[in-house]
């Protein structure tokens, strides 16, 4: 008898929860509702300095020039749950995979860094943009876009 399959559950997570992880959430989302995919997606942090507001203003617009809209969205802190609740835990560089480690309890999903996805040889980390300008958020989309491809294809 077949199984059913499990309900593909993601969650990504960066340092503060307002401008990677948010916007990787708001790219899956949207990017698998376009290709027909479903799956839950949330975004958490490893820090708890932002929980409650909303995306950082240069990643709303960031990701708004390519009609995705991250305005609904509202940082959180990652709890032990989440090692329970996800299929995919996805981080944005070495230290969120780092922290994520010091927190997982035994047999809880283990993170992986988003970008091993692609298998670049020289980014394998998505670059904090926070202290940057705004070409930052932009190349911090594109890494995020070529991630979110490789996953969607690697579940068809
Ligand atoms: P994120 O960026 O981890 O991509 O959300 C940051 C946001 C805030 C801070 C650092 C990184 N912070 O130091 O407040």
């Amino acid at each position: 008898m077949n199984e059913r399959p499990k309900e593909l559950k993601v969650l990504f997570v960066c340092l503060g929860n307002i401008c990677r992880s948010p916007s990787a959430e708001a790219v899956l989302r949207i990017r698998a509702e376009q290709a027909g995919v479903s799956l839950f997606v949330d975004s958490a942090g490893t820090g708890d300095w932002h929980v409650g507001q909303a995306p950082d203003k240069r990643a709303i617009a960031a990701a708004a020039t390519r009609d995705i809209d991250m305005r609904d969205i509202r940082a959180r802190q990652v709890c032990t749950e989440d090692f329970s609740r996800f299929t995919h835990i996805f981080a944005m560089d070495q230290s969120n995979v780092a922290a994520l480690m010091a927190l997982r309890p035994q047999g809880g999903t283990t993170p992986q860094l988003f970008l091993d996805l692609i298998a670049d040889p020289v980014i394998c980390e998505v670059p904090d943009p926070y202290y940057g300008g705004q070409e930052g958020f932009v190349h911090m989309l594109d890494l995020i876009e070529g991630a979110t491809q490789s996953f969607l294809r690697s579940l068809s």
